[in-house]
């Protein structure tokens, strides 16, 4: 094997990636950057990696969630306290039926930059190079926006810092209190028959707390009660700022990436032989790799091999993207291939990126009846197999905004999409489908719906 180095991916061919016009610029932000302290400590990437380990074995939950795409635009505390009282309700109700931990890691603090499926955008005749995520360049149809720009990965690492700042605080400063799961409802979710559902859920809860509090657990004498932890991640897609902020642990002497804990590599820039796979191999944090309805089977494990040498448990997790008309015919073969090898890898579900579609009315979206359809397929087909399926990978948002159709609780049609449609990339689910798809999970792993 070829020695790594942090920069040894630039000696391989590259996919997804902007070219820079004033190299000069790049050089000096890049070497501003690898000055900055780190986002993250190394010793809670280990932490994550063993939480994921536990998720592979089918002792814990992953849930994996957040935006397709952060904005520098729409940067508020109150965007990210609701998506965190959302995956705080959605722990509450998997934690409830699994009767397992539930590891959280948001699509937060770095998740900046976007494959996309065309290099231009054409609009009303004129055609320009495509949007790649605020960390590159703006998403303003002009040409001067398009540019891509050195200086917006400044702004998206003081955003991430800012973004995990604040995460850390709700984690730690008490509004992950156990005894403050009534108050984790959003507004806008509270008078539906979700909300009802919740609250139900919250009042059970509520009792549990009362009958610990009475033998002397409270959260006073039991952190865990208190406290939560909420890890970050997002698509290592844009290497020059991904090895800017990788370091040198000095406790292990190994790499890491200290952008985010876990990082991921997208479907359409897997390749063996490129740059993603040959940087991602050098760090030690987790990761994970998409792997969707084009991966063949001795490819998956060549890149198994390329990324887990070693076979560690919770180092790799397989992000399932195939959609729900081709996930029962393409995914059974590489689980079975996998299992079969002995290799130790986390599966887990993204019901979002294998089914997107265009509405009647012009927009890009997502129908939460696929969705689902895709989360219970990946759930029978690991039964069927005796594997673990080992949790869910969504872009959602605590807001209440109308990008996927359908669900029960809020029932979205094409023409209902227009109202509150701000997405920066792909369609989220909303606060309240993304809770609604938590509870028929949780019915469907419980078996309630048989
Ligand atoms: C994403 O997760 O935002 C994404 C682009 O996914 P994929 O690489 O699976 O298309
Ligand atoms: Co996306």
């Amino acid at each position: 094997m070829m020695s790594w180095t942090p920069g040894s991916w630039r000696d391989f061919p590259i996919k997804q990636q902007p070219t820079y016009q004033d190299q000069e610029t790049l050089k000096k932000v890049e070497t501003e950057l690898s000055s900055y302290p780190p986002l993250i400590f190394a010793g809670e990437a280990r932490n994550l990696k063993r939480k994921l380990a536990a998720a592979g074995r089918g002792e814990a939950f992953l849930l994996q969630g957040g935006d397709c795409a952060e904005s520098f635009a729409d940067f508020n505390a109150e965007t990210i306290k609701n998506l965190f009282k959302l995956m705080l309700q959605m722990n509450m109700v998997l934690m409830y039926s699994t009767g397992k931990p539930v590891v959280k890691v948001g699509r937060i603090a770095g998740q900046f930059a976007k494959p996309r499926s065309s290099d231009f955008e054409e609009f009303d005749g004129v055609k320009l190079p495509s949007y790649r995520g605020d960390i590159i360049n703006g998403i303003e149809f002009t040409k001067e926006a398009r540019i891509p720009n050195p200086h917006n990965m400044i702004r998206a690492y003081n955003q991430s810092a800012a973004t995990l700042n604040l995460v850390r605080a709700f984690s730690r400063g008490g509004l992950a209190d156990l005894n403050k799961v009534h108050q984790w409802n959003l507004d806008f979710i509270k008078d539906n028959p979700l909300g009802k559902r919740y609250d139900e859920l919250s009042d059970k809860i509520d009792h549990a707390m009362k009958f610990m509090a009475a033998c002397g657990l409270t959260s006073e004498t039991m952190p865990q009660l208190h406290q939560t932890t909420l890890y970050t991640s997002h698509e290592a897609l844009l290497l020059n700022y991904e090895e800017a902020l990788t370091r040198l642990d000095t406790e292990t002497n190994e790499w890491y990436d200290c952008s985010a804990h876990m990082l991921w590599i997208g479907d359409r820039t897997r390749d063996l032989n490129e740059a993603h796979i040959e940087y991602f191999r050098g760090i030690k944090n987790p990761i994970g790799c998409k792997v969707g309805p084009s991966m063949g089977e001795d490819e998956l494990i060549d890149l198994i091999e390329a990324l887990n040498p070693e076979n560690e448990e919770g180092r790799l997790n397989l992000i399932v993207r195939m959609g729900a008309e081709k996930i029962a015919e393409f995914f059974p073969p590489l689980l079975k291939k996998v299992r079969d090898a002995g290799k130790n890898v986390v599966w887990t579900i993204d019901p979002m990126h294998g089914n997107v579609e265009k509405s009647s009315t012009g927009f890009k979206t997502r129908d939460f009846d696929n969705i689902l359809s895709e989360v219970k397929q990946f759930f029978s087909i690991h039964k069927e197999m005796g594997t673990v399926a080992a949790g869910i990978h969504l872009e959602m948002t605590g807001n209440d905004v109308t990008e996927c159709t359908g669900s029960t609780s809020c029932a979205i049609t094409a023409e209902g999409l227009a109202s509150r449609y701000h997405t920066q990339c792909d369609p989220r689910l909303n606060a309240s489908q993304a809770l609604e798809l938590a509870f028929m999970l949780s019915d469907t792993i419980s078996g309630a719906d048989q």
